[in-house]
């Protein structure tokens, strides 16, 4: 059966009023209200395609329900009604795989992967180039491996792997996962079949789990895997069932009454066929080059997926070839598991010490042990905010959960109790600074506590301060780093952004680790940095509240210092972007002489950039943006989107990045929405988009 077949609508579909059934005619109401209700779920969970509000199902599923109640024989195993969990068990009862669920063997770099080629073209006896061997490619799912079985087309019962030998019954629970299809998709369904793949939980489903948990006041999960395997080892279903479960088959245990297909990729399509959700991020490709060219684009994806991998798999594709090459202990010859670098680890936590932003905001953050975690040696990791460190409980000593995700800031992600000692210590936010020794004040609404000396008094704020101004996306200072700025402002060579711009070549080349030559690349930076543009310049500034994208905003809707500088609130709240508290904050900043003075100096030292009249500007509102479409929006075309956006003086790019400054997402948005909200970028729908516009 063909995808579409699935996604058609059961006797014409709802669109052809003769053909759905009438509701007094009840046995045929719910036999159609069951079939509409799976199109609706294969759709939204097999091809990421959903075709109605979730409003609309849950209106058909509550119909379906009412009927289900009304005339109880009606109910039966595969009714989507039965997802909704049952009765606590005492235990999970055991059950014994009829074919073992095996694991796989690790490769961790190009040799490995090289290596697993090499042996396996050598086992079936390909020796020159032109017989390379062909490979299925998928993702290495960080959840957790289940085997479905289905007899006669109808689910009859899920285990976990355990310990491959035997597993745990979790057929209740895994009723309640909408993702796992009760029925096989019509056709000619095999006598039985296990269907292998992993249990997962979406990063965003996660979030949404820890807040909920947060709220309630419960435990959080350490990280979607742990959430994922604690909703499905649940004793009582109806747990699982509000548990946002998702599946992907990835391989077959016993299959009797029906032919296994000749290769890998086949097998997943038919699962596919069969309403089975599989991972879009398959493929196929030829020889090692092929299975590197793999990895690093999925490399390249992996932030932007939906859940977390940590690798990817490759499996000869043919299923012949697979019997040739056969087993090793406990794991196939034809297949590896190419990892990607760990992303959290154990280590221990060895002292809490606060560190001092360029706000004067105080930051715990853990010392701990080194660990080789994502690829680097982690010594650091930010423990966010006092309120943080006391409620996920980290204590000195205690033995932790590091992840470093991608360029993130290496993050403590939870204790191990288990392994807490008895002299594990609590942290105490100290009363005064560590730097300038003012004493640390937190205002009553806020999570962070900050040293009250400013700028002028703490050291530390100076330096961050200063990193700030220099860094890449404010005025792009390059080679000034953070030993320079230290040395510059400890010897006091350097107390503000403007004494940058006074320094001279013998005062930079006496400073520890410079030599002539680098000294004059720093003051040739520091020259290049003077032409820049309004909003790199209101970035550098470092007022509270104003990141890139507002200074982005900012900038382009006054078009010059001065006319930002005499805004009123009323004014600086009509820029998007900016709400009261940022409003405040602006207002705060120009308000204080040293910071005219600072600009004045900035300015005086040749600090310059291109001004736009303000009616430039305002007839250009969206200058300096940059925006993503994506899904597709109820009235305007993406390209009538697009263009009104350029005319508007925005740019529109194809991928989001930290660089993008809103993204407008319409129906059926996917990854693109998802690494927006991961970055925390501004998201609007048409109407916020039109909204934009018209503020011109
Ligand atoms: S195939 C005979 N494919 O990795 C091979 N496993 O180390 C059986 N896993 O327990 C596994 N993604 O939980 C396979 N695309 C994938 C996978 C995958 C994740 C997990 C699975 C298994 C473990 C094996």
């Amino acid at each position: 059966m063909m995808a579409a077949d699935l996604l058609s609508a059961p006797n014409g579909g709802p669109g052809n009023a003769a053909s759905v059934p009438d509701p007094a005619d009840w046995q045929a109401r719910a036999v159609w209200l069951r079939a509409e209700l799976d199109r609706h779920n294969i759709a939204y969970y097999v091809f990421d395609r959903p075709t109605i509000p979730d409003a609309e199902y849950d209106k058909l599923f509550g119909e379906l329900q009412a009927l289900e109640a009304a005339h109880p024989e009606l109910i039966c195993a595969d009714s989507p009604t039965q997802r909704v969990g049952a009765a606590p068990l005492g235990q999970f009862p055991q059950v014994t795989h009829s074919v073992l669920m095996l694991s796989l063997n690790n490769g961790f770099n190009e040799t490995d992967v090289i290596a697993f080629d090499r042996r396996a073209r050598e086992a079936l006896a390909k020796s020159h180039s032109q017989q390379e061997i062909e490979y299925a490619t998928e993702l290495k799912f960080d959840g957790l491996a289940i085997n479905l079985r289905y007899e006669h087309g109808v689910f009859t019962q899920a285990a976990t792997r355990g310990d491959g030998a035997t597993g745990e019954d979790v057929t209740e629970n895994v009723r309640t996962v909408r993702a796992i299809p009760l029925r096989l998709g019509t056709g000619a369904p095999p006598a039985l079949i296990d269907i292998r793949g992993e249990v997962l939980m979406y990063k965003t489903d996660f979030a949404r789990l820890n807040a909920r948990q947060r709220a309630a006041g419960l435990k959080e999960f350490a990280n979607p895997r742990n959430a994922a395997a604690g909703s499905l080892r649940q004793l009582d279903s109806r747990i699982t069932a509000r548990r946002a479960l998702r599946f992907f088959a990835y391989g077959i245990g016993a299959l009797e009454g029906a032919a296994l297909p000749s290769t890998h990729s086949a097998l997943l399509d038919w699962y596919c066929s069969m309403g089975v959700p599989v991972c879009i991020e398959r493929t196929t490709c030829v020889g090692a080059d092929g299975l590197l060219e793999y990895f690093h684009n999925i490399g390249q994806k992996r932030a932007q997926l939906p859940y977390d991998i940590d690798g990817v798999v490759y499996k000869v594709n043919a299923v012949a070839e697979q019997q040739k090459l056969g087993y090793v202990s406990r794991a196939p010859r034809f297949a590896l598991a190419h990892k990607f670098p760990a992303e959290e680890a154990l280590t221990v936590v060895q002292e809490i010490e606060v560190q001092v932003g360029r706000t004067g905001a105080i930051t715990p953050v853990a010392r701990l042990a080194p660990v080789f975690v994502g690829g680097v040696t982690v010594t650091n990791a930010t423990l966010h905010n006092e309120d943080e460190v006391n409620r996920k409980d980290i204590r000195i000593g205690d033995t932790v959960i590091v992840r470093r995700a991608g360029d993130v800031i290496p993050e403590v992600v939870a204790y191990v109790p288990e392994q807490r000692p008895q002299h594990a210590r609590r942290f105490v936010m100290p009363g005064k600074c560590p730097v300038c020794g003012s004493p640390i004040v937190r205002l009553e609404d806020e999570a962070i506590a900050r040293c009250s000396g400013g700028w002028i008094k703490c050291a530390a704020q100076r330096k961050g301060g200063l990193q700030h101004f220099v860094s890449r996306r404010a005025m792009d200072v390059e080679g000034l780093g953070e030993q320079l700025i230290d040395q510059l402002v400890d010897r006091q060579i350097v107390t503000t952004a403007a004494d940058l711009y006074k320094l001279g070549l013998a005062a930079l080349a006496a400073l520890d680790r410079m030599a002539d030559k680098s000294a004059r690349n720093v003051l040739d930076a520091l020259e290049k940095s003077k032409s820049t543009t309004l909003a790199r310049f209101v970035y550098a500034l470092g007022i509270r509240h104003v990141g890139e994208a507002t200074a982005k905003a900012l900038a382009s809707h006054f078009g010059t210092l001065d006319a930002l500088l005499q805004a009123s609130k009323a004014q600086l709240l009509e820029v998007a972007d900016v709400g009261p508290v940022v409003a405040d904050s602006i207002i705060e900043f120009f308000a204080d002489p040293l910071n005219i003075e600072l600009m004045a100096q900035l300015r005086a030292a040749g600090v310059h950039w291109k001004e736009n009249s303000t009616a430039e500007a305002r007839h250009r509102p969206l200058l300096g943006q940059t925006f993503v479409l994506t899904g597709s929006m109820p009235t305007l075309t993406r390209d009538v989107a697009a263009a009104m956006i350029e005319a508007a003086g925005g740019k529109v790019a194809g991928s989001v990045s930290k660089k993008t400054s809103v993204v407008v997402a319409g129906a059926e948005a996917g990854s693109k929405l998802a690494k927006a909200q991961e970055l925390g970028i501004t998201i609007i729908d048409e109407a916020g988009l039109l909204d934009l516009l018209q503020q011109s």
